[in-house]
């Protein structure tokens, strides 16, 4: 077992305690991860509503995979705090899994990364060794640039005691086949043996592979790029849906028959891309390609084409209510689902809350259902329905989010509640020729409106 300058191996064995800051989506599981592998754990997070709920054995996040394996509080190696300062003198390794948004001008927020850095460097033991391991989602080159000045600040030696190394988390809330513990890791480090300590380290969370992969510049990049080449992918068939209805084509019958190519790769189009990554990752590529005076025009163009899908359905949805002679001004639409993806409840960037800000912005009333959001965490302006009986008049279903729930409710029952039977598949997952034959007038993303 590889062990740091000041002989603490990386393993549970040798009495090695984790910290994670930040128990949010990532830092979590990741947390319960590392207690169930064994390790004395210290999870905190600046907010007491967080620690608060953990301490109840409540879970905090939207991700209900995690609900039956938060360790009771006072189980032996499971200790919380909301204090940075209190648990970093007692960690060994300190993973930093805080939120890296985007500003209102679409530029990194790198405030979280900076605020929690701080917090530990100024306060670990320099009596021992400590390495600290940022997880968030940066550009190439943050880790290095945002830390390492802190190492110098508090007066600190990098190798004597600290490291710093980069190693992103890759897992897919709301996936049982993707969770921390069956996700591949790779690690860039500055220092080769702490790098390689760390791969065994990680060993203990996953069964998949984990790499050393040498600079942390590449390990920050290889993350990014993952986002930037899925938003891409994703804008190609959000623009193919928008092209080929009008030529009276089917974008999906299109994908069916080119995916039967070997090297073709399908994705699926939709109302829009959501979450706390695909739609944030990107802007952290372009900045970072303009600080170093390289155009980045794909990976741009593709933000601006997913991040236009919301107010497009929003335009094509408006004429289908107009067309089938729904009145203006009194026009009602019901969105099944709000959250970013399906089974999860998280609503952060979720394309439901352009699509009814726009929709609103025309007049038009805009309810929403989501057995996963909870009602007030839907903006204002937006009408909370709790269950179908009290959907009554509508001229509009529109399906946002792929919910198991929202593709199982009774649509016969709800289609006798409408005012208008009308229904726009939003991310292509409908039976649409079944609602057809119960009489609803069916329309989806991609096809051409007189597909009916
Ligand atoms: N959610 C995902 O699916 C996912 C997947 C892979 C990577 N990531 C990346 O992981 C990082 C974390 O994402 P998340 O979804 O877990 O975020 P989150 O918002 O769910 O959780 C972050 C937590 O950090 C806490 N926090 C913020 N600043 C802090 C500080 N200075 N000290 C202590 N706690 C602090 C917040 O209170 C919050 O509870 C981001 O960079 C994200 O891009 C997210």
């Amino acid at each position: 077992m590889p062990t740091n300058k000041i002989g603490h191996s990386f393993s549970p064995d040798s009495g090695a305690v984790v910290g994670i800051v930040g128990l949010g989506y990532v830092g979590l599981p990741t947390a319960i991860g590392f207690h169930a592998s064994e390790f004395e754990v210290w999870g905190c997070d600046k907010s007491l509503k967080v620690i608060d709920a953990l301490k109840s054995g409540l879970n905090p996040v939207g991700d209900h995979e995690l609900d039956s394996t938060i360790p009771p509080y006072g189980t032996a190696g499971w200790n919380l705090s909301n204090s940075v300062e209190k648990i970093a003198p007692l960690c060994d390794v300190i993973l930093v899994t805080v939120p890296t948004p985007i500003t209102s001008d679409l530029k990194p927020d790198l405030s979280h990364i900076l605020d929690a850095g701080d917090k530990i460097f100024s306060s670990i033991d320099k009596a021992k060794h400590t390495t600290i391991v940022l997880e968030s989602t940066v550009y190439p080159g943050v880790t290095n640039q945002v830390w390492r000045p802190l190492i110098q600040r508090y007066g600190l030696e990098e190798g004597v005691n600290v490291d710093i190394a980069y190693c992103p988390e890759r897992f897919n809330p709301g996936d049982t086949e993707h969770t921390v513990r069956k996700v591949a890791r790779v690690i860039g480090c500055n220092n080769k043996e702490i790098g390689e300590g760390l791969v065994e380290f990680y060993k203990n969370l996953t069964e998949e592979d984990v790499r050393f992969v040498g600079k942390i510049e590449v390990a920050e990049a290889a993350k990014v790029i993952e986002n930037v080449q899925r938003d891409i992918n994703i804008a190609l068939v959000n623009e193919l849906a928008r092209i080929l209805p009008a030529m009276d084509v089917d974008v999906e019958d299109v994908l069916s028959a080119a995916a039967t190519k070997w090297n073709f790769h399908r994705y699926t189009p939709g109302v829009g891309v959501g979450g706390h990554c695909i739609p944030v990752d990107p802007y952290y590529m372009i900045q970072r390609a303009a600080d170093v005076g390289v155009p980045a025009g794909l990976i741009t163009a593709a933000r601006a084409v997913n991040r236009s899908m919301p107010s497009h359905v929003a335009g094509v949805v408006t004429d289908l209510m107009w067309n089938a002679g729904v009145p203006a001004g009194e026009a009602k639409v019901l969105l099944l689902g709000w959250s970013y993806k399906a089974e999860v409840g998280d609503p952060r960037e979720t394309p439901a809350e352009p699509l009814a800000a726009t929709l609103i912005g025309k007049n038009i009333s805009v309810g929403a259902w989501d057995p996963h959001i909870d009602s007030a965490m839907y903006p204002e302006g937006v009408i909370p329905v709790d269950d179908f009986s009290e959907a009554a008049g509508y001229d509009m279903v529109i399906l946002v989010t792929a919910h198991k729930a929202c593709l199982e409710i009774d649509w016969m029952g709800l289609l006798d509640n409408m005012r208008t039977p009308i229904v726009y598949d939003g991310r292509r997952v409908l039976d649409l020729e079944v609602l057809q034959s119960m009489g609803w007038k069916t329309y989806a993303v991609g096809r051409p409106a007189n597909g009916n």
